[in-house]
């Protein structure tokens, strides 16, 4: 099925049921509090209180959607900017029983898919909330034998949106170990000051990827090859960067659909830091840049179900072409000076899956130099960054954008956090933890776990590690007590240059693809029972540092997420404190 027959199938699925279509709203919220569209029920937000629903009880849309908050994943399986979200509402109407029973029969009948497990809300916070009790019931008495897994507040609950509003636990649908579909409950309101109250009549607010229930019924194992980025697929066979350049140029011509013009604050930043980093990947890759916008108008014929995009057609390649042209102009002495500065991230044209060459690990602090000189955005930096094993000290950027831009409160809300604590050091102890973490989860979930991705900031570790379920609680637990264990035991932080054939042999964990015969940087962490007999340390990797000295220095370590990344990959942000 194409993406335009799941589209009205959705639709009309709901629509027999008794839904309202209401066409997707804009980009831009009517909402001050938040930026951009993120979600389908943005437009509905006012009909779970007070306001009467002018479309009645029920209603379902297309929605279409951005959040900024996936940038650093794109590429990936699955995550994307802009995308699509099927969605059924109901603002009194319709509660769990008749929500979960309508998913189970779009997915397994209608889809003739699979559902591999749903999870459910367990309380796991002292703020007044009760575990989802009802949602397990139901799944039972629709399928006995169906997986249910439980999780707390930070998989399975959702919103509010914005400072305020209407939130509930949710239940999510998972097929081929892709969640594809959020059911939320809303049951509750938070207020500004965080504080829960019960809502006077509970709703529903469902959301399905679009992109992701393509992808598993189109029999893809990424959302790149189905016929969503079709017109975009001269990008996708690059590889990872092809795929962020199709992934932005949607997200461009979407969001210049709906009157955004490229600018340094809010909406028009997030439009700028788009097409620039489109930009700079053309050019590493040299893709020429004329070819953006012959795909951009297959695009936009191939997306007919969304009539602004052939109105707005002139519009959106003309804001493309300046923004495209303009940074193009000044870029070349950006890269210039910027690899004069750090030659060794020069990325000359790549060989899709060509192994990068590993180089010693440095912090980039003045990464906003670079930005404000030669208008290089943070996603540009990062990339480069990335394809030499290097990390970009976000939080010093972050301070000093915030500190330059004056950008108004709301419309940084979530964008730019400002970081407190002393980065850099920051910065280095969260990348031993990362080491410490590694370890303990072998040890934990078994020698099927290796690191598929990190992102380091002075206030948290996002960790990406291959396994293929969610972990239990007590897994979490047990991994944050190992990682503690090695703390307390102050364990020294050892580092020794060998060949990479040596490090193999001694077993070290690695990342990075290095050139054979190439000497790495390996760095072991030997606790007290290693140290005493010959057996194999609690953590060797073959990494380009720095780490700390001592374990000892970290302070403690504690678990705050752990989600799906992608199929088969979990997702674990943790921190220091
Ligand atoms: N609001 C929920 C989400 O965006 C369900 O639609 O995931």
């Amino acid at each position: 099925m194409t993406s335009q027959e799941l589209r009205k199938k959705y639709l009309e699925f709901f629509r027999e049921k008794g839904h309202m279509i209401v066409p997707s709203s804009s980009l831009v919220p009517s909402d001050p509090s938040v930026l951009l569209t993120s979600a389908g029920m943005q437009q509905f937000k006012s009909y779970y209180l007070n306001e009467k629903s002018p479309y009645g009880e029920n209603v379902t849309s297309v929605q279409k959607c951005f959040r900024t908050s996936d940038l650093d994943s794109i590429g990936d399986e699955s995550h994307l900017s802009f995308f699509e979200m099927l969605g059924n509402f109901s603002f009194g109407g319709y509660f769990k029983e008749e929500a979960i029973k309508y998913a189970h029969e779009f997915i397994t009948k209608e889809m003739g898919l699979k559902i591999d497990y749903v999870s459910v809300f367990k309380d796991d916070s002292a703020d007044g909330i009760s575990e989802d009790r009802d949602s397990e019931k139901i799944w039972k008495s629709i399928d006995p034998s169906l997986k249910i897994v439980k999780a707390g507040k930070t998989d399975n609950f959702w919103g509010p949106t914005g400072s305020e509003g209407p939130c509930g636990p949710t239940t999510e649908i998972y097929v081929n170990n892709v969640e594809i579909w959020n059911l939320v409950f809303n049951e509750y309101y938070k207020d500004a000051n965080g504080k829960y109250s019960l809502l006077k009549t509970p709703g529903v607010d469902t959301g399905m990827g679009l992109e992701r229930l393509a992808m598993v019924s189109q029999g893809k194992n990424n959302v790149f090859d189905t016929d969503l980025f079709q017109p975009f697929n001269f990008f996708t066979f690059l590889g990872r960067d092809g795929r962020i350049i199709a992934d932005h140029l949607r997200g461009s011509m979407f969001l210049i659909a709906d009157g955004i013009k490229p600018s340094n604050k809010g909406a028009g930043y997030i439009l700028r830091r788009l097409i620039r980093r489109i930009v700079v990947i053309c050019k590493i890759n040299s893709i020429p840049l004329e070819s953006l916008i012959s795909r951009v108008e297959r695009a936009i014929n191939y997306y007919n179900f969304y009539k602004e995009l052939p109105i707005n057609k002139d519009k959106i390649i003309k804001e493309i072409k300046e923004e495209v042209n303009e940074f193009n102009k000044i870029i070349e002495k950006g890269l210039n000076e910027f690899f004069k500065k750090y030659p060794e991230m020069r990325v000359e044209a790549i060989t899709p899956g060509k192994a990068y060459k590993f180089h010693a690990v440095k912090i980039i602090h003045d990464a906003f130099y670079f930005h404000q000189t030669f208008g290089l955005t943070i996603d540009i930096i990062k990339d480069l960054a990335k394809k030499s094993g290097h990390i970009v000290d976000e939080d010093v950027f972050n301070r000093e954008f915030q500190k330059h831009q004056q950008l108004s409160r709301t419309a940084s809300v979530g964008m730019f956090k400002s970081g407190l604590a002393d980065h850099s050091e920051q910065v280095i102890k969260y990348h031993t933890a990362a080491h410490l973490m590694l370890a303990a989860l072998r040890k934990v979930l078994g020698k099927h776990v290796s690191q598929k991705g990190s992102n380091i900031t002075g206030e948290r570790l996002r960790f990406d590690f291959s396994h293929p379920e969610k972990m239990t609680s007590e897994q979490i637990k047990l991994v944050e007590d190992a990682v503690n264990e090695k703390i307390q035991e102050d364990l020294p932080v050892k580092m020794e240059e060998m060949s990479l054939e040596e490090a193999k042999k001694q077993g070290a964990m690695g990342v990075f693809e290095s050139k054979y015969g190439e000497r790495v940087k390996v760095y072991t962490i030997k606790d007290n029972s290693s140290q005493a007999s010959s057996e194999s340390p609690f953590s060797r990797e073959i990494c380009g540092g720095p780490h700390v000295e001592r374990t000892g220095l970290l302070g403690k370590f504690k678990i705050i997420k752990e989600e799906s990344s992608s199929a088969g990959v979990r997702r674990i942000k943790a921190v220091l404190s």
